[in-house]
């Protein structure tokens, strides 16, 4: 037997602070998620990590906010984020933390390894300090206006208005968006950089390599390299985040940069790694690491190419803003070190779901947010929404009515429809047995092979991570079930062939785990409710969903339930115009 294929999956880890909307949700998360059930019923042993960005302005803004100490303010968002995106049936292997122990080694580790590689150099520079403050101001603790559109709130590191890559020093006029106060005036201070453009070549020719990346992905890289990729400051003067070590810093020559952490964009992609070995942990225990990167053994074979890393496929989701990071500053850092980490293999990127046209904003409340859209809706009801919905090619408007047809008629009419009539139907003439399939005519042959060819492209778009697709095929499925039913009227056969309707009921009723299984990757509440119909479906083998082959019937099938409610209530009119009323239906 071939072994399969091990996939090591990461979603972008939201920052920390607060609640994320249904933008980041289906910009990385629910993508990665997809694919990771997939992969696991196809076989393969699958790992699948995300966390949260507990570092950064982000965190250490919020926490101020708060009045709270950073620590407890990451601890109380990080549970509080990580619940929700378990209602919602995201299936994290791990869902760790950058701000733990074990991405503070790492962190560490790779700073010093790139410094003995001379790719580190201190470099002072002016930076904005804020008196009232009394400190510097990096990043996101500036605001003013962007140079480039004139958007008046533009952040120190990146322009909301034209998406531009911003330093502080960029902004016109400036101010502490801590304070407010504009009683700012540049001053000296010294940042550790990594000298990116030595590693252009590596990184170009590394990039050619990835002709299966989307265009997405690969133009954002092409952009920065065609444009001079730029050395880039790894620290910055914040009391929270990843210490330097004071070793480092001796050897660099300046002993003052152990006061100060390096910049969130370093450490963040490396808690995929650290939250691997957070997994590690939890599940096989405490281990030595065998190399002096600081990685157990059960860590480093998804992660390091001579510790068994070579057969892992590593796939990571995230939102186009997060392109440049994990194209090109992430892999400096790996390709940087010298060793021999596994880079990612396929990197899938996401354009925006707006609001109404509009972008859906943490800061300024726009759009739906993850814990609110669960008190309105089953978490199927998103899930299956936003896949159908998924920004891929282009960005995607959420609308509320889009999301009342789309479930209306998707989930309500087509799935729910044929699995409540059949099941009523049979219920009525044979209570909980499944009639025996008797004779089989060209009518179902002919709809076991139009299964057939719409699974191999479900599979196939699955396989790819292609979530319109996939809502697509998996529709078809269901059409598919629904128009054998409707030319084959066993209500009709009842009255002069009822051995006829027997069979149809007989092949209706077994489409029912086939779809559970084929739709498990997309809508898995769902699927879990199918299955608990099935008495002999109830052994671990089948709760784990092994992706189904072919849509021919399962003889080990002879008993059903009826479904004691509805599978999907429609979305009512009453219901859109309350949420459009309360939420807002236009562009903000
Ligand atoms: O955009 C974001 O939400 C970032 N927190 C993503 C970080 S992904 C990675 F690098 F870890
Ligand atoms: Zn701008």
């Amino acid at each position: 037997m071939n072994t399969p294929t091990r996939h090591l999956i990461t979603s972008a880890i939201p920052y920390v602070n607060g609640v994320k909307h249904l933008g980041n949700l289906i910009g990385s998360m629910l993508p990665a998620d997809v694919f990771a059930r997939f992969c696991r019923q196809q076989g393969h042993e699958t790992l699948f990590i995300c966390g949260t960005d507990d570092h950064g302005t982000p965190a250490e803004l919020g926490a101020i906010k708060e009045q709270r100490d950073p620590r407890e303010y990451v601890n109380h968002w990080h549970q509080f984020q990580k619940d929700i995106y378990q209602r919602f049936g995201l299936s994290f292997n791990h869902f760790g933390s950058s701000s733990r122990p074990q991405n503070t080694a790492l962190t560490q580790h790779l700073a010093r390894q790139l410094h003995q590689q001379g790719l580190l150099e201190i470099r002072s520079e002016t930076m904005l300090y804020s008196h009232a403050d009394k400190r510097f101001l990096p990043d996101r603790y500036v605001e003013g206006q962007c140079p480039k559109c004139g958007f008046a709130k533009a952040r120190g590191d990146q322009c909301d208005g034209c998406g531009s890559v911003l330093n502080p020093t960029d902004l016109i006029n400036p101010y502490s968006s801590i304070s407010g106060s504009h009683d700012v005036e540049l001053k000296q201070t010294s940042h550790i950089y990594l000298k990116q453009s030595q590693l252009v070549p590596q990184l170009r020719a590394w990039i050619d390599e990835q002709t299966h990346w989307p265009k997405l992905s690969r133009s954002i890289a092409y952009k920065w390299l065609d444009e001079g990729l730029q050395d880039r400051g790894i620290t910055r003067d914040l009391k929270w985040g990843v210490p330097v070590p004071q070793d480092l810093a001796d050897a660099l020559g300046d002993p003052t940069l152990a006061q100060k952490v390096f910049y969130v964009w370093f450490d963040a992609p490396i808690a995929y790694i650290a939250a691997t070995q957070e997994w590690a942990t939890a599940a096989h225990g405490e281990a030595q690491p065998t190399t002096d990167i600081p990685l157990s053994p059960q860590a480093a074979r998804w992660w390091l190419k001579n510790q068994g890393a070579t057969d892992v496929h590593y796939t990571q989701f995230m939102g186009k803003d997060n392109v440049y990071f994990h194209t090109l500053s992430f892999p400096c850092t790996l390709i940087g070190s010298g060793e021999p980490w596994n880079p990612v293999s396929t990197l899938k990127s996401y354009n925006w779901l707006t609001y109404y046209g509009g972008k859906f904003s943490t800061s300024q409340g726009v759009g739906i947010f993850t814990d609110k859209a669960l008190e309105l809706l089953p978490a199927d009801y998103w899930r299956y929404y936003l896949i159908a919905r998924a920004p891929e090619g282009d960005d995607s408007e959420f609308r509320w009515t889009d999301l009342q047809s789309v479930v209306n008629k998707d989930l309500a009419d087509v799935l729910g429809n044929f699995i409540n009539r059949t099941l009523t139907f049979n219920a009525k003439h044979h209570g909980t047995s499944l009639p025996p399939l008797g004779e089989v005519t060209a009518m179902e042959t002919q709809l076991h092979q139009n299964l057939q060819t719409t699974l191999q492209k479900l599979s196939h778009h699955l396989q790819e991570a292609e979530m319109r697709k996939s809502a697509e095929a998996l529709r078809e499925l269901w059409s598919l079930g629904n128009e054998y039913l409707a030319a084959a009227e066993p209500w009709k056969e009842l009255k002069t062939n009822p051995e006829r309707a027997q069979t149809i009921l007989h092949t209706a009723i077994q489409l029912i785990p086939f779809y559970a299984a084929t739709m498990a990757p997309l809508i898995p509440h769902t699927a879990e409710k199918i299955i608990a119909l099935f008495p002999q479906l109830q052994t671990p083998a089948f709760q784990a969903y092994p992706w189904p082959q072919n849509s021919l019937p399962n003889s080990a099938i002879t008993q059903v339930a009826t479904p004691s409610e509805v599978l999907f209530p429609k979305i009512s009119d009453e219901q859109v115009a309350e949420w459009e009323a309360q939420f807002g239906n236009s562009k903000v």
